[in-house]
């Protein structure tokens, strides 16, 4: 369980940013989260520019948010900078998540690979990045979930010993 960690999801789309579209992702993301324990903050939604994630990733870590979770923006598309974003604000990087992630999706579908999705730490946030599509989204979260909260523990100085698993 989430230990009632506070998590921001921030939704990166120039679309849904725009009001072309409603943003369906963000909230299909929350839902799991709070059905995992965590308390929900957004989604925020922010479009496809560099300056404008970064500055929600360092908000939310001087917020102190546990866990930041962007959706969209890690494809090959040449607006796609959300895992350079994550990367440029991040101290230390935590390859596996995303290891974990391409990995569960890749027996739902092989275009799992594409994901450039990264994750990473700031301070005392974990940022991790999810696909755009609601399905994606929960699909990559619902691989790392589990050993999220373990995470966060060891991050946040809680009772986590990597021990007992
Ligand atoms: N992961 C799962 N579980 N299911 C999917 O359909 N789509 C992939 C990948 N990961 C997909 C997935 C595709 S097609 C892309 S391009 C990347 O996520 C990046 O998606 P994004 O650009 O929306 O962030």
């Amino acid at each position: 369980m989430g230990e009632r960690y506070r998590a921001l999801i921030v939704t990166v789309s120039d679309r849904a940013s725009a009001g072309v579209y409603e943003d369906r992702t963000g909230p299909a993301v929350a839902e799991l989260l709070v059905a995992h324990g965590y308390e929900v903050m957004g989604p925020r939604v922010v479009p496809d520019e560099r300056p404008e994630i970064e500055a929600a990733l360092i908000a939310a870590a001087e917020g102190d948010v546990a866990l930041v979770l962007t959706c969209g923006g890690t494809g090959f598309s040449p607006r796609d900078v959300t895992p350079e974003a994550t990367a440029a604000v991040c101290e230390r990087m935590v390859p596996g998540l995303p290891e974990a992630m391409r990995a569960a999706s890749a027996a739902v579908t092989d275009r799992a690979w594409l994901s450039r999705a990264t994750a990473g730490i700031v301070d005392r946030t974990l940022v991790v990045n999810l696909p755009g599509s609601p399905r994606a989204a929960t699909e990559n979260l619902e691989a790392v979930i589990g050993p999220l909260a373990h995470g966060l523990d060891m991050l946040r100085g809680g009772p986590a010993t990597c021990g007992q698993a």
